[in-house]
């Protein structure tokens, strides 16, 4: 996609860290920006951050988890701009810790926004995406963690390698729609994941903070990720991976797989399933 002046860039978990970078490199071409988020004072400030440089921006409220909620503030958006051309499944929350740590209370809620945020992104956007076709774009973010399992990160592993699995899916299916897709896998970034606490249900403590010792500090700044996303998508890329320090561990990964296929099959059966699922 073109990512070009006038087009229509629809965002949730728009008004922090990742979400917020998208939408200011998108905003910076000349794109119309809806800015999607749970967070009603945050999300205000965001678009008026972007108006104030001069963008067409506009906050949405919305939790993801509420597909009903969902699909209003995509007609709303519509009305307001006239159509979306590219959506970012992007809210996410975390809640780490060791599998003996994590509660069935814990996998509902991050699962529910990080896998089921995106479901519901797909089957909400995939009609107006299909209306708009080489015009239309998906990003889902994902993680590293959607391409490697890590310690103490098992219902986040969980949710992101199902958006990485849904992303292919959509990828194959919207394939001759001409709707593009791309998955973000990006590794440490600086934003506010680290207190997602903060958006919890039934949480009254809306000022929570991250540790002290907040890895994420060290990570990259959201606005130039948001930069990287905006040529990747105009470049055509499927996998969007900004940090290259994964690239062993996941190599390793990878050769890890191939090598747990033995023996031979016929070329023309390889070719077969090639063919079948829409090959990279
Ligand atoms: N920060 C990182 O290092 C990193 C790395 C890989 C992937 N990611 C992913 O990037 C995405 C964005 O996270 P971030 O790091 O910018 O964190 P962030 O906390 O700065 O931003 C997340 C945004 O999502 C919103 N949100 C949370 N729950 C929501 C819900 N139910 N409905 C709508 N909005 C909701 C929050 O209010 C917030 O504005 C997430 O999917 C996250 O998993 C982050």
């Amino acid at each position: 996609m073109e990512c070009k002046e006038g087009q229509v860039a629809y965002i949730t978990g728009g008004a922090s860290g990742i979400g917020f970078g998208m939408a200011t490199a998108f905003a910076k071409v000349g794109m119309k920006i809806a800015l999607a988020d749970i967070e009603e004072g945050a999300v205000t400030k965001a678009a008026q951050a972007l108006q104030a440089d001069g963008a067409d921006a506009r906050p949405f409220v919305v939790d993801v988890t509420d597909r009903k909620g969902l699909a209003e503030s995509r007609d709303a958006a519509i009305s307001a701009f006239g159509g979306i051309n590219l959506v970012c499944n992007n809210a996410g929350v975390n809640r780490a810790g060791h599998i003996s740590e994590i509660s069935y209370d814990d996998w509902d809620w991050v699962m529910g926004v990080n896998l089921d945020g995106v479901i519901n992104g797909a089957m909400t956007f995939v009609p107006e995406l299909t209306r708009q076709g080489s015009d239309g774009h998906m990003i889902n973010t994902a993680s590293v963690g959607g391409l490697v399992g890590m310690p103490s990160l098992a219902i986040y592993n969980t949710a992101k390698f199902g958006v990485v699995g849904l992303s292919e899916a959509l990828r194959a299916d919207l394939f001759d729609a001409g709707v593009g897709i791309s998955v973000l896998c990006p590794g440490l970034v600086r934003t506010n994941l680290n207190s997602s606490e903060r958006n919890r249900p039934g949480n009254e403590d809306k000022d929570i903070q991250a540790p002290e010792n907040d890895t994420l500090l060290q990570g990259m700044d959201p606005m130039v990720l948001g930069e990287y996303v905006l040529a990747e998508v105009r470049a055509g890329a499927f996998f969007i991976c900004p940090h290259p320090e994964f690239r062993g561990v996941i190599g390793d990964r990878n050769n890890a797989l191939e090598a747990a296929f033995k023996g031979d099959a016929p070329q023309e059966t390889i070719d077969m399933m090639r063919a079948m699922v829409n090959p990279f």
